[in-house]
């Protein structure tokens, strides 16, 4: 067994985290909502996505939102492209990263893209050229990688040659989406054997929803099998609005913890990040899914301000 001694958190609050919430929220306090999460050490903050606005009015704002963040140095700020219509946008805007996504199942590409699986690969095939034009890294996407909400379980090995068919394109990293939260430990540690019988391990992130309580775990599981990328939701915000069931992200809150209780570098502050959250679930109204956050709230370790 020999976890990583550094892991990469790829926050996805602001876009995975506020894409399935009705009410929307005025870009400004999604600005301060992520200028927030700038100032905890996270790397990577995805910011917003660029799909229609009819399939996700919340996001509807991302050119103001992605335009007005303030652009930490060292900090990357990608954000999710449905289609080179979206490219087009997201390069207007001066975005410099951007992540694409599909899925192994072709009713959960039907339902989240209006396409077959064939058909979002080969819009993929359409922004990796022009994201290879103006020099954007680009990271992909699966989702529903251990079960989908329309087709049930999913097949290990038609989301290796998925990821393998990925990278061969240009992605970066292929982050594995437990889209419905309905993995285990067991089936994660399958799933990555395979996955990495087609691409390298340092390719290969996890992305977890928490839907039935083993996130956590999940990425424990990952981390035994070597994997150091994990996408994580402050708060545990989150959810994708055509994964009907599907409950937020692990909180980020608890990933940090745990990793820095086993010793795992991820140079991120945790206090800032628990502030983050408040911010936004205050805006929300709603209570955070953080354990830690609740725990420390209870021990008084947070700071006031
Ligand atoms: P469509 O309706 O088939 O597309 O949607 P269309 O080409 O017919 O366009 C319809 C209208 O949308 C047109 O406008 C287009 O111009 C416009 P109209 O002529 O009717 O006025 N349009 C756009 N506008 C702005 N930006 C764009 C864009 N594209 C079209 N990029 C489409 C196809 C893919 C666009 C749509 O299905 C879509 O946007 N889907 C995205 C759904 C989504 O965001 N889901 C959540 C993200 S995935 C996720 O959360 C999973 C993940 O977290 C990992 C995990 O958990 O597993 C990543
Ligand atoms: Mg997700």
């Amino acid at each position: 067994m020999s976890f990583p001694s550094q892991v990469k958190i790829v926050e996805v609050g602001a876009r995975d985290g506020l894409q399935n919430e009705k009410k929307i929220i005025p870009a400004d306090i999604k600005i301060q909502f992520i200028n927030l999460l700038s100032e905890t050490g996270l790397k990577v903050i995805e910011a917003t996505s660029f799909v229609s606005p009819k399939w996700v009015p919340q996001l509807a704002d991302h050119d103001e939102v992605f335009q007005k963040i303030n652009k930490v140095n060292n900090v990357s700020y990608p954000v999710l492209i449905p289609n080179v219509n979206g490219l087009q946008n997201a390069i207007k805007a001066g975005v410099k990263e951007i992540a694409v996504f599909t899925t192994p199942s072709e009713q959960f590409s039907q339902h989240n893209t209006n396409c077959s699986v064939a058909e979002s690969v080969e819009r993929i095939s359409e922004i990796m050229v022009i994201a290879k034009e103006h020099d954007i890294p680009v990271r992909g996407y699966l989702s529903c990688v251990l079960g989908c909400p329309y087709e049930g379980k999913i097949s290990a090995l038609a989301v290796a040659n998925l990821a393998e068919k990925l990278l061969l394109m240009g992605c970066y990293e292929i982050s594995l989406g437990d889209t419905i939260g309905v993995g285990n430990p067991v089936a994660v540690k399958e799933l990555i054997v395979e996955v990495i019988k087609k691409i390298p391990l340092e390719k290969v992130a996890v992305h977890f929803h928490d839907t039935y309580g083993l996130a956590l775990v999940n990425i424990y599981a990952a981390l035994e099998c070597g994997v150091n990328v994990v996408d994580s939701s402050v708060s545990g915000l989150g959810g994708c609005p055509y994964a009907p069931g599907a409950t937020g992200n692990v909180a980020t809150e608890d990933v940090v913890y745990m990793l820095n209780g086993m010793g795992i570098q991820t140079d991120i502050d945790i206090v800032k990040l628990m502030l983050a959250g408040n911010f936004m679930m205050n805006v929300l109204q709603k209570s955070s899914q953080s354990k830690v956050n609740l725990a420390l709230q209870m021990t008084n370790n947070c700071r006031e301000d």
